[in-house]
């Protein structure tokens, strides 16, 4: 599949409460992330999940119709409820184009970055502008850029 080349970018991020019994989580996050590889990588989308507290913050980005036709059926999924978009509109460069999809569970050692967004201890998502949330996903894709590093190392 070509990357987005002179097709607009669009980029999407929101906020949801995850609705999967604690000890079911992990391996169901494990299969949407499967799911969305096969289906994001088709449809030339790349993003990023994060899963902390509850709440999954998602950022979705690719050609405008892949992206909305995801978040489609993402927003149908019963394995959450209450999605809010944060941030929907163009981008001059993809922020998250190493993964068709990555879920990180936040470490007690991240946490430090819900310091700059006042949000620690009290994860609210949905009170995020859509700048803070996009702040957020960037900040949580430089972490998982340096586990995978030292994974690789
Ligand atoms: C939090 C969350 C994030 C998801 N992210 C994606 C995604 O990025 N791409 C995708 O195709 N499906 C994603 N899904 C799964 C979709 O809701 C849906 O189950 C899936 O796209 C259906 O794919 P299928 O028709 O190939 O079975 C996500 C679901 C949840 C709950």
């Amino acid at each position: 599949m070509t990357r987005a080349g002179s097709r607009t970018l669009h980029q999407l991020v929101y906020a949801s409460r995850i609705r999967i019994p604690w000890p079911d989580q992990a391996r169901e996050v494990d299969q949407i992330v499967r799911a969305s590889i096969e289906n994001n990588r088709r449809a030339d989308v790349t993003g990023l999940l994060l899963v902390h507290d509850g709440w999954f913050v998602q950022a979705l980005e690719g050609p405008a119709e892949a992206v909305l036709s995801a978040y489609g059926r993402i927003r149908d999924d019963a394995r959450h409820e209450d999605c809010r978009v944060l941030h929907a509109g163009p981008g001059e460069s993809r922020s998250f184009e190493d993964w068709n999809m990555c879920a990180r569970h936040m470490t007690p050692a991240d946490e430090a970055i819900l310091d700059t967004l006042h949000m620690r201890g009290a994860f609210e998502p949905h009170k995020l502008t859509g700048k803070q949330a996009l702040r957020l996903l960037k900040a949580v894709r430089g972490v998982q850029h340096s586990t995978q590093l030292r994974a690789l190392g």
